[in-house]
């Protein structure tokens, strides 16, 4: 749980975001040890969160990378990441993108495409290499997520269906630069619930007979990643349940000797580890509202007006002994969406009281804008200050 040096953080400019690196390395630890229990193996999905600062920390557990941009590749790498680690997804990548990720020697490329395939192969030919492939399947299994962050269902554009799985393969075993030796899924991000990942296990079981028939020698199993985190109650449950959640897939999952599994984890690791610490403007009523306008916006932390998302919010200065009252939070932007929460219970707040916004780790810093011409938002670890 995170100890807020609230004192300290008066004399700030706000707003920013604060990491605690506590948190994030007993994260680490614990993905670490449950993951080494099973042998699994780790990609952090680094477009959760890309601080050069936080990377630094992730490296040192020895994780692989999940990618999804040329741009994340070289991030990764610039910031000591190893190449034989990196899995390269994305549904339209380019020309420049894959040449370059074939001259770093990636791990992997998760392939959504017949096209996208041959077009790899071409590419591949021309730098005279084979190219590891993991077909990334849509497996039709319903996340129970929000729509924009669910992937697995038959209308969603990632990966191929189920019924091309014999032409892709089929084809894939005819090109010679291809080395067709995965299968990637990712159903969704934030799962909360366990059947998700349980329906995933038995499809992959299901696709791994019907690959393996076809004359397909799969050795990597990438299930994606997903795991939720906890909104409603980051202090009290601030380190998602990774035993859980990897004991599901050695339970369920059927693998031969020489297969192995891998995950592509990001919010899970680095979502509860960030705050976004604000300062209230003006408190305004209004004729049915109480606002509390603060200084960060939807420009800072889009979560909410993006995906309708709840972050738990509280006031950090404010004397919780007084009477509490309702209030919309909401920021300075000029758009109805920048509204943090609506009608939230808050001790009686005033202008320059600090406001964290919890769970801000993970689609926060990365996803913020200049929308407005407004500042982008620092970023701020506890052994700085
Ligand atoms: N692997 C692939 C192929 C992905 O597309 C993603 C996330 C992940 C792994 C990591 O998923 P996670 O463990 O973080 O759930 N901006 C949205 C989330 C978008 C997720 C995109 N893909 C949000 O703020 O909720």
């Amino acid at each position: 749980m995170t100890n807020f040096p609230i004192d300290k953080f008066k004399n700030l400019e706000t707003p920013f975001y604060y990491y605690d690196t506590k948190l994030l390395k007993d994260t680490l630890n614990i993905v670490k040890q449950c993951s080494e229990k099973y042998n699994f193996h780790i990609h952090y999905a680094i477009k959760a969160n890309y601080n050069p600062k936080l990377l630094q920390i992730i490296k040192e557990y020895g994780f692989g990378v999940d990618c999804v941009s040329g741009g994340e590749i070289d991030t990764a790498l610039n910031n000591g990441f190893k190449a034989d680690k990196i899995m390269f997804a994305g549904v339209g990548k380019t020309d420049k993108e894959i040449n370059s990720a074939l001259q770093s020697n990636i791990f992997c490329f998760n392939v959504e495409s017949i096209p996208e395939l041959m077009n790899i192969n071409e590419l591949a030919e021309k730098q005279g290499k084979v190219a590891n492939i993991a077909v990334r399947i849509n497996p039709e299994v319903n996340a129970h997520t929000h729509q924009y962050i669910s992937t697995g269902l038959k209308e969603n554009k990632f990966g191929i269906n189920m019924e091309f799985i014999p032409a892709f393969v089929k084809t894939a075993l005819t090109l010679p630069n291809i080395n067709l030796c995965g299968i990637h899924f990712h159903i969704g991000s934030q799962i909360t619930e366990t059947e998700p990942f349980e329906k995933l296990c038995s499809r992959i079981n299901e696709i791994l007979g019907i690959i393996t028939n076809l004359g397909a020698k799969i050795t990597i199993i990438d299930v994606g990643g997903g795991l939720g985190i906890d909104y409603n109650n980051p202090k009290q449950n601030s380190i998602p349940d990774f035993e859980g959640y990897f004991k599901i897939f050695h339970d369920h999952l059927k693998i031969e000797e020489g297969q192995e599994i891998h995950f592509e984890p990001g919010r899970s690791i680095v979502g509860q580890c960030g705050t976004l610490i604000s300062r209230v403007l003006y408190v305004k009523e209004g004729s049915e509202k109480k606002f509390i306008i603060i200084d960060a916006g939807m420009n800072d932390l889009i979560r909410p007006a993006l995906y309708q998302a709840h972050h738990h919010i509280e006031n950090l200065t404010a004397d919780n002994s007084m009477i509490d009252d309702i209030y919309d939070v909401v920021g300075p932007v000029c758009e109805s969406s920048d509204c943090f929460s609506n009608d939230e219970r808050l001790p009686i707040s005033h202008r320059r009281d600090l406001i964290a916004i919890y769970s801000a780790g993970a689609y926060g810093e990365v996803m913020s804008s200049t929308y407005n011409c407004r500042d982008l938002s620092k970023s701020i670890l506890d052994y700085e200050i």
